[in-house]
């Protein structure tokens, strides 16, 4: 089983989303004896906004690095991306990655009947963790995103582990990120 590990949090050690990808994935790691795990740490190894010289292969080291991100998203069974909310929405690091993998003809083809997403069948779990409390908030542009661009790729349903109001106060913290513990995902190739 092939399981991509996605992290894009700027808060090194700090980070809550850090703590909480590598619990999912150390799930995985504990359950499956296959276990092929790739992973891409987005701030210590950020992938290039994507600009028209990419698009045109300027760089060969560029062009490179996008193709191995599209195949490793291909390739994935398991997708586990840990997205702090930053300024409502993901991190700019994390929506170069997307840029990458949303690729037309690989992941999504438009038809005459409309978009048609090509990368189904696979299982993607998001840590979303985020300083306030969104819960049925209009202000949330992260995790709705998030479910629109795997949908747009055939991916329905997404996962999510939360840890909210972690800015609230050092025991909303430490709350938040217990019960995100103690509900994590089930270990298994098909969506529970
Ligand atoms: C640049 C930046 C922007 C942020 N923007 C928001 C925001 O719009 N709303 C919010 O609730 N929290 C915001 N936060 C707080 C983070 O969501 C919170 O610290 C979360 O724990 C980040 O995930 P991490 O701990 O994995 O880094 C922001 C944090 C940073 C560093």
């Amino acid at each position: 089983m092939k399981l991509l590990h996605i992290d894009a949090s700027a808060l090194g050690d700090n980070s809550v989303s850090r703590q909480l990808s590598a619990a999912v994935v150390g799930r995985f790691k504990d359950s499956a004896t296959d276990l092929d795990v790739a992973y891409r740490d987005l701030d210590a190894n950020p992938i290039p906004h994507l600009r028209g010289s990419s698009l045109a292969q300027l760089d060969a080291t560029e062009t490179a690095d996008a193709q191995q991100v599209l195949e490793q998203f291909l390739a994935a069974d398991v997708v586990v991306i840990g997205a702090p909310m930053y300024n409502f929405s993901i991190p700019s690091t994390l929506k170069a990655w997307i840029d990458r993998v949303a690729v037309a003809g690989k992941t999504f083809k438009y038809t005459e009947a409309g978009p048609v997403g090509l990368a189904g069948g696979k299982r993607v779990i998001i840590v979303s963790s985020r300083g306030g409390i969104y819960t049925d908030s209009p202000a949330d542009f992260q995790e709705p995103l998030l479910r629109q661009v795997f949908a747009f790729m055939g991916i329905n349903d997404v996962e999510f582990v939360r840890a909210e109001g972690i800015a609230y106060s050092p025991k909303h913290r430490e709350e938040a990120i217990a019960a995100a513990l103690a509900n994590l995902p089930e270990a298994e190739l098909a969506a529970a």
